[in-house]
């Protein structure tokens, strides 16, 4: 589920795993598009902590993980799983699995998602598929709005720094098909998300790129700021938070 560490955002499982232990808790009707079988080999990019990978391992797949972020592929490993250091925007393999998942990570993948699509295709067999699920247009909009709208008050122009790629349904078909995949589905799904904390630790866990660019003492002020512009429209009169996620999920096909 993680991708890219460049772009001030450092990922390191205990906190991924407080916080942000929804990701792959979502990510069954992505694994059942996916539909692994026994003596597959499965690919699984952005693995993180290899929560969804060591459930494609008990289909009787055999499974490779890969992850940019080495404090991740460290916690996919202690599961016993085969998880490697690698970045999604360079993947090393020929022609060598059946399929290839992702789940909640290519939005990461933000600067050449054409080189990434290229990798997959790379990495699959001839018929393989790639099955994959990821933010979607319009998703965390009222978040990204309300961080840009905060860092600009401190100075910080934070539309360049945004590091998601959220792309339409005809935008990724269309790479997917320049790539040579026939797309069997796509669908863009609204689907808000619960918080399991709250929304300053989805800020600590997925925005720390912003906040990184801030002097030390001014981080906290500005994430509060965002948090209260927020509250009225992401926080119930329980506290209890809910982001705004948009899905784009979807199955695609190399031909045989
Ligand atoms: C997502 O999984 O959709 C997501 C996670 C963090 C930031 C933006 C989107």
């Amino acid at each position: 589920m993680t991708a890219d560490t460049k772009q001030g955002q450092h990922w390191l499982a205990d906190s991924y795993s407080e916080h942000a232990h929804f990701v792959p808790a979502l990510g069954q009707p992505v694994l059942e598009l996916l539909r692994p079988s026994p003596g597959e080999r499965i690919l699984d990019l952005a693995c993180g902590d290899g929560v969804l990978t060591e459930k494609i391992a008990a289909s009787g797949a055999a499974v490779v993980g890969v992850d940019a972020a080495p404090d991740m592929v460290n916690a996919a490993g202690k599961r016993g799983l085969d998880a490697r250091v690698m970045d999604g925007l360079a993947l090393q393999f020929k022609h060598e699995f059946d399929a290839v998942f992702s789940n909640a990570a290519l939005h990461w993948m933000k600067s050449d998602p054409d080189a990434v699509i290229a990798g997959v295709a790379r990495a699959l067999k001839p018929g393989g598929r790639f099955v994959a699920e990821m933010g979607g247009h319009g998703c965390i909009a009222s978040i990204a709005v309300a961080i840009v709208a905060v860092m600009a008050r401190y100075g910080v122009d934070a539309q360049r720094l945004i590091p998601w790629y959220f792309p339409t349904v005809d935008d990724y078909r269309a790479r997917l098909e320049r790539q040579g995949f026939m797309v069997d589905y796509i669908e863009l799904i609204p689907r808000p998300t619960p918080l399991p904390t709250d929304m300053t630790g989805w800020l600590e866990v997925f925005a720390a790129t912003f906040f990184s660019r801030l002097p030390e003492q001014q981080r906290s002020a500005a994430r509060d700021e965002v948090i209260e512009l927020l509250r009225p429209v992401l926080c119930d009169e329980r506290g209890r938070w809910t982001a705004d996620y948009m899905r784009l999920r979807f199955r695609a096909h190399l031909p045989a």
